[in-house]
């Protein structure tokens, strides 16, 4: 089969990785006997500095007319870089929220898992993490306070900052019967995260989310608190199955759920709409702290197209022929400095790549 896929770059070590993860695709490609067209598409720091935006309408329409899209990442060093002191559009994060509204990816799901052998680069000890950890955070991408009306102004010579954070029932409903369909395929379980004790989008967000279980007897559901959340997940990471939230509390909670993995650089994504439609990325920034260096860890694009040949393209055995890979390639001791631990080989962005494609086969 062909397959058209928008990739993107971006900024920071968004080339990089996106590099490892085309070579991986190729690769599947090869011993599969599929064909990925690649078309390169401008966002970010680097379509700001080309056209003057972040997302061109030219662009969204090359992601529009494509079978799926590889993101990197996007942005800078943030507070200190050329993007930054600029109108909230003129971001390069705008681009990121306009992808993903104009694509309508209403449901971000990001796996989150530890692999055999990354014991050591979990910060948690190993009483706590027990048997393993493997969990998926569901996490609302279109709505929330990232789409709210936001301003700053002047009210009697102070400045004031305004965001606004809004959820109709929809909204709460369409990414939620994600979550529980995610968890039929899992354990089953599935544990709403909300801040209901103070915010009424969280008590209208509890009240749908409660509606939507009722379709799924199969499904333990239970409601929790944000904070109390955040605690758990380092008390007690392997009483998750499935998180559902809202957009800003899904952002958090799952860089601190990617420590548990070892490293951010192993957390992969998909953000889906209604249909087969995807936009895959890690659920790393752009690190700029380490761009072209060659030491990131390519692992969560690579990861994050294995979810694309699974959820867009429905190859299922290619996706797990990539995942196979990845766990054969850190059983044999290759690690990127994020996940380095003593008496491991230290490898590079490239060579890593380089190694996962080689357990293809
Ligand atoms: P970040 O995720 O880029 O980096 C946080 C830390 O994790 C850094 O120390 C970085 O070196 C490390 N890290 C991240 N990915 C890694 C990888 N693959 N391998 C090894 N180490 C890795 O977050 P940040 O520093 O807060 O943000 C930097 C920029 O990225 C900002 O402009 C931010 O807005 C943007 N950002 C973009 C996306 C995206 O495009 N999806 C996601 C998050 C942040
Ligand atoms: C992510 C990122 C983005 C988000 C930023 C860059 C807008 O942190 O994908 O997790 O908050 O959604
Ligand atoms: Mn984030």
């Amino acid at each position: 089969m062909e397959y058209r896929i928008a990739v993107i770059p971006g900024d920071g070590i968004g080339p990089e990785i996106v590099t490892e993860a085309k070579k991986v695709l190729d690769r599947v490609g090869q011993v599969f006997g599929h064909t990925f067209h690649y078309t390169e598409v401008d966002m970010g720091g680097v379509s700001i500095d080309k056209y003057g935006v972040p997302l061109t309408k030219e662009a969204l329409e090359t992601a529009k007319n494509s079978d799926s899209v590889l993101l990197g990442a996007v942005g800078g060093h943030v507070g200190n870089s050329r993007w930054y002191d600029v109108a909230p559009e003129l971001r390069p994060e705008a681009g990121l929220l306009a992808i993903r509204k104009g694509l309508n990816l209403f449901a971000n799901i990001r796996p989150a898992c530890l692999y055999d052998g990354l014991e050591d680069a979990c910060p948690l000890k190993r009483e706590i993490i027990g048997d393993g950890f493997d969990m998926v955070i569901v996490r609302e991408l279109t709505g929330g306070l990232y789409f709210g009306e936001r301003h700053t102004e002047e009210v009697n010579g102070v400045m004031q900052a305004t965001d606004t954070l809004v959820y109709n029932e929809t909204e709460i409903r369409r990414v939620a019967v994600k979550a529980f369909e995610t968890a039929m395929k899992r354990k089953k379980k599935v544990t709403s995260v909300d801040k209901a004790n103070v915010l009424d989008s969280s008590r209208l967000w509890r009240k749908v989310v409660a509606e939507v279980a009722a379709d799924y007897p199969e499904v333990a559901l239970e409601n929790m608190l944000v904070d109390n959340c955040a605690m758990q997940l380092v008390m007690d990471p392997g009483q998750f199955d499935v998180i559902l939230t809202e957009n800003m509390f899904g952002d958090i909670l799952s860089d601190e759920a990617s420590m548990i993995t070892g490293s951010i650089g192993m957390l992969s994504s998909a953000s889906l709409n209604e249909g087969k439609f995807g936009l895959y990325e890690p659920s790393h920034g752009s690190a700029p702290d380490i761009a072209g260096k060659g030491i990131a860890n390519p692992i969560a694009t690579i990861l994050s197209a294995a979810m694309m040949l699974r959820f867009s393209f429905d190859l299922d055995k290619e996706a797990e022929a990539v995942e196979n890979a990845v766990k054969k390639v850190l059983a044999g001791g290759y690690r990127t400095a994020d996940i380095m631990a003593e008496g491991m080989k230290q490898t590079g962005t490239k060579e890593m790549g380089d190694l996962i494609c080689s357990q293809i086969a």
